[in-house]
């Protein structure tokens, strides 16, 4: 699908289907609708009891005159006018248009927002609510070809300093993150994963390494291939690497949790425990995918971000590890597996001593990592810990900016006595209590003290069951934005973390 601006006026503009915002109590005086679309709108609109209310929605198809269609989205109040009521409004009304083909046009009073914001809005949820996923079907009632779409995005003024191109590159970046976690394991293996990483580093100019189970061994990755061992599916750690042609300020690792499915292991994920989910137990990893797909496309200048996934599932087979293993991390640091289920912060172990080991001024992990942090903080609210205030700031701000929710939580030291364990030098698993805490708390052992880090949660927010506002119900893709904004917005930060 194709976004374009135009400074045209509604009167000139010609397309197929016209999508027009109207704020709460402007609606009696619509004759400026009627001018430009030649018909007597305000009338009809009157008739129908059409106030602007946030949310209201009216449609007309006309089959002789100039557009076939003309949506009425209500705004609100204009005090109200929030560029999150905007999305939530151009996301409805643009997907009443899935099944037709042509030119959309979207208008909306402009002098009420931001306007590069509003437009960045708009061009955002009409792209996004234009997608479906429709790869494991065999049959769509849709129109499958979005090339045959174009949003224009209308009566812009000349100045408008929107980049068209970073609003594709995020909503590509969002896709491709939802369409990962949506992905089922018995196709999105780590193998296909690191299939998909080397389409990704040829079409955008990354830098792709790719190790095997031989090159882990040679690390000393203990901490990730037990994990991977009970599995017929061999290990991919997958490593990207996006350097900008000017000169580096600051050097970022992302690095998320990659399980392709997440059967528990011999402790067995039995009974409420959602089994048959936990193909989105990569999500992390997808939301690094997805940043580095719309970060090769932004091209962010004197920043250089290495992306990091420990890809692979946990299974159980005669090898698998035992309840009570001690394993080996690449740091040393030997760990008591008391619960195989308590897997994912094994593979990120690794994952974080190795991109420990590139010296970046950050490091930023997410992870689907804790039932625990659902219980604490919803499907809305991601956690966020970190050893760093500067650090934490900047990620609020930017998850904030996006509308993607997160919240910090405590680095608890005392915690730490937790996970002791009488033969290792510590236990993957802790008490039931502050189980997120814990986890976070393991993961820490895996970090110099030096370096600058972030872990986030998204066990919660990676799926929805329902549609929320402008993100439809399954995958949500949820931190793409907030990485390529965090890292898009500081790449110039020569201050130091
Ligand atoms: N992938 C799960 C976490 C999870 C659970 C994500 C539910 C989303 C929904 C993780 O590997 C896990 O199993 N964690 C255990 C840890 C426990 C054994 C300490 C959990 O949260 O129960
Ligand atoms: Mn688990
Ligand atoms: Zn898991």
């Amino acid at each position: 699908m194709h976004i374009s601006l135009s400074s045209s006026n509604l009167h000139s503009w010609e397309g197929e289907i016209l999508v027009i915002g109207i704020f709460e109590g402007q609606s009696k005086n619509l004759n400026f609708l009627d001018k430009s679309i030649e018909s007597n709108l305000s009338n009809a609109l009157n008739k129908k009891k059409f106030t602007g209310k946030d949310g209201e929605i009216e449609c007309f198809n006309f089959i002789e005159l100039k557009y076939e269609k003309l949506i009425l989205i209500g705004l609100g109040d204009t005090k109200e006018a929030s560029i999150n009521n905007l999305k939530r409004n151009i996301y409805s009304a643009v997907k009443l248009t899935r099944k037709l083909t042509g030119k959309i046009g979207i208008y909306v009073p402009w002098e009420n927002y931001d306007e590069d914001e509003a437009i960045e809005a708009i061009g955002e949820s009409a792209r996004l609510s234009l997608y479906k996923d429709n790869r494991f079907k065999s049959t769509s009632d849709e129109v499958d070809d979005n090339n045959l779409k174009s949003v224009q995005i209308i009566c812009c003024s000349e100045k408008s300093k929107v980049c068209i191109n970073n609003i594709e590159a995020i909503c590509s970046g969002i896709e491709l993150a939802r369409e990962l976690v949506a992905a089922p394991p018995n196709y999105l293996t780590p193998n296909e994963y690191a299939n998909i990483a080397k389409q990704l580093a040829k079409e955008n100019n990354l830098k792709l390494k790719v190790l095997d189970k031989k090159d882990c061994q040679n690390l000393g990755m203990g901490a990730y291939l037990a994990v991977a061992q009970g599995s017929d599916l061999d290990a991919k750690f997958i490593h990207l690497t996006y350097k900008p042609s000017e000169s580096v300020k600051r050097t970022i690792a992302l690095v998320g949790k990659g399980l392709t499915f997440d059967s528990g292991g011999y402790n067995l994920k039995v009974g409420a425990s959602q089994i048959e989910m936990m193909k989105f137990d990569m999500g992390g990893s997808a939301a690094v995918i997805g940043a580095a797909k719309a970060i090769s496309q932004i091209r962010p200048k004197n920043v250089e971000v290495h992306f990091i996934i420990a890809a692979c599932e946990n299974m159980i087979n005669g090898s698998a590890v035992h309840p009570g293993d001690i394993v080996t991390a690449s740091n040393g640091k030997t760990i008591e597996i008391n619960n195989t289920d308590a897997e994912g912060r094994l593979t990120l172990a690794d994952a974080l001593v190795y991109a420990s080991k590139l010296e970046p001024d950050a490091i930023v992990d997410l992870a689907t990592l804790t039932g625990a942090c659902v219980i604490a903080l919803g499907d809305e609210i991601a956690g966020l810990w970190t050893n760093n205030d500067l650090l934490a700031e900047e990620l609020k701000t930017a998850a904030n900016s996006v509308d993607e929710g997160l919240w910090r939580m405590p680095l608890h030291d005392p915690y730490k006595d937790g996970i002791k364990s009488m033969f290792a030098d510590m236990k993957n698993t802790g008490p039931r209590g502050g189980g997120a805490i814990t986890a976070a708390i393991f993961l820490k052992e895996f970090i110099s003290d030096s370096i600058p880090w972030a872990h986030i949660d998204i066990a919660g927010t990676v799926w929805s069951d329902k549609d929320k506002n402008s993100t439809p119900s399954g995958a949500t893709g949820y931190g793409v934005k907030t990485l390529v904004k965090w890292v898009c917005t500081n790449s110039n930060n020569t201050k130091q973390l």
